[in-house]
């Protein structure tokens, strides 16, 4: 009997590529999502892709109804990986509130119905956000959380010490909280992607936005920063082999005989790539030019972060494997894809329970 393994915000990016890295392991993926970042044509071309029925759930994680309805309509879920979250750090700024509310609720909703269900495994979407302002690394998960940058951030260190705290309470959970670094590309099919219903803000999408014109250029957020060519320094990974790790996350959980058991790991590639770099390479890949625009630093950047990657290896057996410039090939042919029309018709969001 395959594990059934719900997926709180299936349709996002990170969460598309994860569940099919969860079918392509053995896993039975369930979608819940609410679409309120993420296009519904991600189910059919989840369905294209792997050749799957894909039960997907239509709600939010912030209804606790909503959420009933899926552990009533599968009440053989053996474990739980929870993205359902929003995610930009500029919106955090402007708008804490709705992150604070959204972010924390959804996550103690999930908390609730998983110990009420006895769900005992349960992976948690961080981020290496939650180290704060800290401009050491390599980082390393014993270096702790540091002042956090936004309230996106704190979001994300509540989730941390709320799931660690359940377990040293004796829930009987067993938890692990996956902190990415700089997710980049899209699945080689070119079906799925980022797909942010808003304009992106993260460096790639924006990059390839000057490309194709949408922008007139790519801003570079400071020059002069103490790096070997001036610009800021990031850990940037394939979305596959961040889904990847997510599998590796849950094998270890159903492997692990402890009963209580939190722990954290820094998910990149260990090492790190200026902008300058990212550009050059994106060029090399497409033999396109990127029209750039030196400017001045974005307010909140750090100079230079990027993972130690040591312990996602000998706890989890997980490395990332795919090269930066297959990650930038991979996100072009996605993003020429989504910017000529979708190859699947639009889907309707209607209806709660169906299957792709
Ligand atoms: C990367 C670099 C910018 C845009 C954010 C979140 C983090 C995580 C990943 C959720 C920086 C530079 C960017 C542009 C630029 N998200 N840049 N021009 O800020 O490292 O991390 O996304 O977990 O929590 O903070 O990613 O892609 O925004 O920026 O020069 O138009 O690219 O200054 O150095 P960031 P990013």
């Amino acid at each position: 009997m395959k594990k059934q393994i719900l997926v709180t915000g299936g349709a996002g990016n990170i969460g598309s590529h994860t569940v099919l890295a969860l079918l392509e392991n053995g896993y039975e993926p369930i979608i819940f999502d609410n679409f309120s970042n993420s296009n519904g044509a991600v189910i059919d071309r989840l369905a294209l892709i792997s050749g799957a029925r894909i039960p997907v759930v239509t709600g939010d994680c912030c209804c606790l109804i909503d959420l009933q309805m899926v552990f009533k309509c599968f009440p053989n879920i053996s474990g739980v990986i929870h993205f359902a979250a929003h995610k930009s750090v500029a919106e955090s700024v402007a708008n804490p509130m709705k992150y604070y509310s959204n972010n924390i609720v959804s996550l103690t909703n999930v908390m609730k119905l998983c110990r009420d269900h006895l769900i005992r495994n349960i992976v948690f979407s961080s981020s290496a956000a939650v180290y704060g302002e800290s401009d050491q690394s390599p980082i390393v998960e014993t270096q702790g959380m540091g002042k956090p940058a936004s309230p996106y951030a704190l979001t994300k260190q509540f989730g941390e010490r709320v799931l660690e705290m359940a377990v040293e309470g004796g829930d009987g959970i067993k938890a692990l909280g996956l902190r990415y670094f700089n997710p980049v590309g899209a699945h080689p099919s070119g079906l799925i992607g980022e797909d942010p219903l808003g304009p992106p803000a993260n460096l790639v999408p924006v990059l390839m936005d000057a490309v194709t014109g949408r922008r007139p250029s790519l801003q570079v957020f400071g020059t002069d920063y103490d790096t070997r060519d001036g610009s800021c320094i990031r850990d940037y990974l394939h979305v596959s082999d961040l889904a990847d790790a997510h599998v590796c996350a849950l094998n270890h959980l159903f492997q692990t005989s402890e009963t209580n058991y939190w722990n954290v790991f820094n998910i990149g590639t260990g090492r790190g790539s200026t902008v300058f770099e990212i550009i050059e390479a994106f060029e090399a890949v497409t033999n396109m030019k990127v029209p750039i625009l030196p400017a001045g630093r974005r307010e909140g950047d750090l100079r230079e972060v990027y993972a130690d990657v040591t312990k996602a290896k000998t706890i989890l057996g997980w490395k990332a494997s795919r090269s930066l410039a297959l990650a930038l090939e991979d996100g072009w042919r996605w993003h020429l894809q989504a910017q000529n029309g979708t190859t699947v018709p639009e889907r309707g969001n209607g209806g709660n329970v169906s299957v792709a």
